[in-house]
């Protein structure tokens, strides 16, 4: 069983799918994790953001085990990812690595942009967790200072509009509902509510 959980970002999927792999024992991905490994190993390595040969290439070394987010988590990462994501070449690598990953046992919880469209079009249950621009950057800016960071709140707000931009935009696997996905708006929810109204869709496709 696949569940597929796509969104814009900051819309809290992340949150989500770990408490839904937690609750019904399945493994999870986090597949903006494989874009930003990709995107890090390119920067690491002083290669180019613009060759899609040579990224195609760096994306088909990504080790699905060793991603790990709070080394990934770095704005610079996300952005490059965002920039490597427009390539068909990476798209193919990586979404070929997520497509083994989905079939593992006892189930797959996958978050990202393309899961319900693209990546896993037959999945059992197909959420689209979304919340305004507004709200999505007020989370990302308090979980900053929560973390004793600082941040300025329009600088955020113009990084969420412009990554949602991009990822909708975007010719190949643009960001957008699958037909069959479950809309789940959580601007007005808490992370617990938005769990809840999860769980009843997902139990009663079990
Ligand atoms: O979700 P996260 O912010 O970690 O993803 C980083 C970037 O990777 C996104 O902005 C998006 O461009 C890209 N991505 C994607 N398809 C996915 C997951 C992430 O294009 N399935």
């Amino acid at each position: 069983m696949i569940i597929a959980i796509d969104g814009p970002a900051a819309a809290g999927k992340g949150t989500l799918s770990r408490q839904i792999a937690e609750t019904y024992g399945f493994q999870h991905l986090d597949t903006g994790l494989t874009y930003r490994a990709t995107a890090k190993a390119l920067l690491d390595a002083g290669l180019p953001l613009d060759n899609e040969e040579v990224a195609e290439k760096i994306a088909r070394e990504v080790e699905l085990a060793g991603l790990d987010r709070d080394i990934l988590s770095a704005h610079a990462i996300g952005e490059a990812a965002s920039k490597i994501a427009v390539m068909p070449a990476v798209r193919r690598a990586l979404v070929e690595a997520q497509r083994t990953f989905s079939q593992r046992k006892p189930g797959t919880v996958l978050d990202g942009r393309d899961i319900g469209t693209v990546v896993c079009p037959d999945a059992a249950v197909k959420l689209y967790v979304t919340a305004s621009p507004e709200v999505r950057a007020k989370r990302r800016y308090d979980e900053i200072l929560s973390r004793g960071g600082e941040a300025d709140f329009a600088e955020i707000f113009a990084d969420v509009q412009k990554r949602d931009e991009r990822d909708m935009g975007r010719a190949d696997s643009p960001l957008r509902p699958a037909e069959d996905a479950h809309l789940l708006d959580t601007s007005e929810m808490s992370i617990e509510a938005a769990f809840q109204a999860a769980k009843v869709i997902i139990d009663a496709a079990l």
